[in-house]
């Protein structure tokens, strides 16, 4: 099966959830119902100020940490910034780019995810690169073409071997903390269409067999097992059922199961 050439990917998203003080209990929770497969692995992305927490509460686990956003510049006067190296030097090793919330509220544009994931592999940081299109897209019969917009663009100048070490997500807008989850025969068209266009247009099958590619969007642990199971999700970005650390063990465990 395809997926042995992947990773699965289970990667919570906290957005702008949870205190400091509250990781502890969170990280106790989620340890005593953990389960990672060998093939799989388990990110939380988290708040920059709680990111030192999360490091030390998940520190001799298999659960890495991630960032929301990174800067796209290396250093300097850029006052409310982060950048890639910081992040890589406090041990953060995945970063979420380009989710639809910073693309709508935040004006970013296929360029600047593109500078941002560039700036993440230089400094040896996984980049998580959010796409997806908005209802009127979708009902306009628009998805897959600003779906492969999305890519080409957040793709450019970025060699094979480089690829392989980016995971995508599919994150249909209208899916997106609204509980209206898309269906897994929707998810997995697109997740299917993303694969074909990074081997047939940007790079070749083995790369793109390489890339794990995942879903997001209301995902929880009713829907989750269905979802992984489309052979080409290779996994989760879980934002509301990841701030419930036994519900997002029990994802990671139907992704372990799925792996
Ligand atoms: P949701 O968010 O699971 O709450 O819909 C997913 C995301 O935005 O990454």
């Amino acid at each position: 099966m395809d997926k042995k050439f992947r990773k699965t990917v289970i990667a919570g998203n906290w957005k702008m959830n949870q205190l400091a003080s509250g990781v502890p209990a969170y990280a106790d929770t989620l340890k005593a119902g953990l389960a990672v497969g060998a093939q799989e692995e388990v990110v939380l992305c988290a708040p920059y100020p709680l990111l030192p927490a999360l490091l030390a509460a998940v520190d001799g686990t298999p659960v890495r940490v991630g960032a929301q956003d990174v800067s796209a510049h290396d250093a300097g006067a850029y006052t409310g910034e982060v950048s890639a190296a910081m992040l890589a030097d406090l041990g953060v090793t995945y970063c979420i780019i380009g989710h639809s919330e910073r693309r709508a509220y935040h004006a970013e544009s296929d360029a600047l995810v593109n500078e941002k994931l560039k700036a993440l592999l230089k400094n040896g940081v996984t980049p998580i690169i959010c796409v997806g299109e908005s209802l009127e897209q979708r009902d306009a019969g628009e998805t897959l073409k600003v779906v492969s917009e999305q890519i080409k663009n957040g793709f450019a100048d970025i060699s094979a071997d480089e690829a392989r070490g980016v995971v995508v997500a599919y994150e249909p807008i209208w899916a997106i903390g609204t509980g209206r989850t898309a269906t897994s025969e929707q998810a997995q068209e697109v997740c299917s269409f993303i694969r074909e266009y990074l081997a047939e247009n940007l790079y070749d099958w083995d790369t793109s067999k390489a890339i794990s590619i995942l879903y997001g969007g209301s995902m929880n642990g009713k829907n989750c097992a269905e979802l992984l199971a489309q052979i080409d999700i290779d996994g989760g970005l879980i934002g509301g059922a990841s701030l419930k650390p036994a519900e997002f063990a029990g994802m990671v465990k139907d992704g372990n199961e799925d792996a």
